[in-house]
């Protein structure tokens, strides 16, 4: 296809193996949340966004198509649009659909395979459109390919879904800092954030009747099981998530539900009855607070849109 470039920047892979004896051998134990996304739990990760109970991905969705002419509209002409985390690319056609001459769309993901048959799929529906998919890890220093075919007015980061949720204080101002170099003086950023709310409905988000999101915490003991030939039973471990309105975050733990020796790729961990892994923490904001790490890492605020109940917000960014 004449509009579609690859580009590999071939990212560290993550050592699971080490990056989980670490984290099993601390007084609190945890597994990094990125450990999550493998085949399955990508898949899982699918249906918790269609869960009635898990309000983001719709509402970011309505919010999106209410406003996509006033947000292309200050994305501007002739725009570069780099989206972190691409994956299948829907959520960006909203706006491929209502911009003015866009220049070109660089999606950034890890997941190679996914990334590329979502490229072609987007080269192709619009072919006016240059595509150019980057296998790299949006959280490491990224240089980008240079482009040169079209003039680039704006460059605009793409960063939807509350992703920035995951990254703690520090590793969120990292992120806006490298973010701001990449995109320079006039460059933006359209990024999605989940709002502080009623504990209850926050609760049930990551509690959902069906299971979907206690199957996706505890896939990543299958996952450990199959990569790091362990033995946890899955059956003497719970899920567990709760929202602390202290650190304006979910956590999400893995619980175990007796004394127990697991062996993980021939080390053994110790668990005693109630401790329990620490997986995924998913901060909540409200406007004051987002706008402070944003500014820190170099981002002006310049609009945000939210639903009538302010669950969910979208925020177009800019550096000075
Ligand atoms: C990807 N991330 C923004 C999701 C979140 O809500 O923090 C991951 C997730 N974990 C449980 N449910 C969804």
């Amino acid at each position: 296809m004449q509009n579609l470039d690859f580009y590999d920047l071939k990212p560290k892979l993550s050592d699971f193996r080490q990056e989980v004896l670490v984290g099993l051998s601390k007084p609190q134990k945890s597994i990094p949340p990125k450990f999550f996304y493998d085949k399955q739990g990508s898949e899982i990760f699918e249906q918790i966004c269609e869960l009635e109970e898990y309000y983001p991905t719709r509402t970011e969705l309505a919010i999106f198509k209410q406003h996509c002419e006033e947000i292309a509209a200050l994305m501007g002409e002739n725009c570069l649009i780099v989206e972190y985390g691409s994956g299948s690319s829907e959520k960006i056609r909203i706006f491929l659909d209502v911009l003015k001459n866009p220049s070109a769309y660089m999606p950034i993901d890890i997941s190679k395979e996914h990334m590329l048959r979502a490229s072609e799929e987007v080269a192709r529906a619009y072919p006016k459109l240059d595509v150019l998919s980057v296998c790299g890890d949006y959280t490491q220093k990224l240089i980008l390919p240079v482009y040169e075919k079209k003039p680039v007015k704006t460059k605009v980061i793409f960063f939807p879904g509350n992703t920035i949720g995951n990254l703690d204080y520090a590793d969120a101002v990292e992120l806006f800092s490298q973010a701001a170099t990449l995109v320079g003086s006039g460059g933006g950023m359209l990024i999605g954030i989940d709002m502080k709310k009623d504990p209850q409905i926050l609760h049930a988000a990551y509690n959902d009747a069906k299971g979907v999101t206690a199957a996706f915490n505890l896939n990543l003991l299958v996952r450990m099981n199959r990569d790091l030939s362990a033995n946890f039973d899955l059956s003497s471990f719970s899920h567990y998530a709760f929202y602390s309105p202290k650190s304006s975050r979910i956590e999400m733990h893995l619980v175990s539900l007796k004394n127990q020796v697991v062996s993980v790729a021939k080390q053994e961990f110790e668990f005693s009855k109630g401790e329990s892994i620490h997986t995924e923490n998913s901060y909540k904001f409200n406007l004051e607070e987002f706008q402070k790490v944003a500014e820190e890492g170099g981002f002006n605020l310049v609009k945000v849109w939210s639903d009538d109940n302010q669950f969910f917000s979208i925020c177009y960014l800019s550096v000075a």
